[in-house]
């Protein structure tokens, strides 16, 4: 069931211009729009690898289908693109939507946290299986994350996976594999892996997702967000299902790689 938009609450950094909306749900998701500048398969790429993500057990900020009616595009002058050196409005029915852990104005969200704050993450260990995950989806993009800060008097974060836009290549839906590819830029996060036992349960999991995942996965996509271009869709899922068996040979090329992301695996 989709969530419906209700109150554009503010504009979002970075490239696909998204906007921060409540929804009839009571949660806040920051969404993407069909019209967006990089791609409109970005949306699907969002919602497919959100949804594999989840299935896998990576903490991803939850996936959604928000519908935008066209009157609170019509009353909202901030809900506009900028592309080609043009504005125009965001297009109205059913876009992506990232869910805001918590609510703006009470949950504390960092893009980023320095090196000496890493130590009070609850789940680092999960940066493990997202290297997995971002080489199974060939993320081209580096890895993007979110530290959620606990409500006092709880101390410490959580990190939860966001942006899969670039996942699959962005609009392309294929998979330039690249040792480098999907890392965090921080390789600090990476310390604590010293063996293939840190990637697991992904790994396993990964490993023995069923084809029937994959198509459940694709299943609640707008298909307005590939054009309907199911042949595409379908080449797509059966490359997935295809890589799944690949894994190992893409971590250890990233293992292997001369930036040495995995300092303390020997
Ligand atoms: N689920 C979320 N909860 C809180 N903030 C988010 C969430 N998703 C994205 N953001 C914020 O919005 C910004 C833009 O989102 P992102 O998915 O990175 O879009 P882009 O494709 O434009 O880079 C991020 O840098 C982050 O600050
Ligand atoms: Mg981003």
């Amino acid at each position: 069931m989709p969530r419906r938009a209700l109150e554009h609450i503010r504009r979002m950094r970075g490239g696909a211009q998204a906007h921060l909306l409540r929804c009839d749900d009571g949660a806040y998701y920051v969404t993407k729009f069909q019209n967006n500048p990089q791609h409109l398969r970005i949306l699907a790429n969002e919602m497919l690898c959100g949804k594999l993500a989840q299935d896998l057990g990576l903490p991803v900020a939850r996936p959604e289908v928000v519908e935008v009616a066209a009157e609170l595009i019509d009353g909202t002058p901030e809900l506009r693109v900028h592309k080609a050196g043009k504005w125009e409005k965001c297009r109205s029915g059913f876009q992506f939507g990232s869910r805001f852990p918590g609510s703006p104005l009470q949950t504390l969200v960092y893009d980023l946290l320095p090196d000496e704050r890493l130590g009070d993450v609850e789940n680092l260990g999960d940066f493990a299986g997202m290297v997995l995950f971002d080489q199974w989806t060939c993320n081209t993009n580096g890895r993007q994350v979110i530290f959620v800060a606990h409500a006092p008097p709880r101390r410490g974060y959580r990190v939860q996976m966001i942006d899969q836009g670039f996942c699959l290549n962005a609009g392309e839906w294929n998979f330039p594999d690249s040792p480098l590819r999907g890392l965090y830029h921080r390789h600090r996060v990476y310390a604590g892996i010293r063996g293939w036992a840190d990637f697991e349960p992904w790994l396993t999991r990964l490993e023995s997702l069923s084809p029937a995942a994959l198509d459940q996965a694709a299943a609640g996509l707008p298909p307005e967000w590939y054009n309907a271009d199911t042949e595409a869709m379908d080449r797509l899922l059966e490359q997935l299902d295809r890589r799944r068996q690949r894994i190992r040979e893409l971590i250890a090329a990233a293992k292997n790689s001369s930036r040495q992301p995995f300092p303390n695996w020997s």
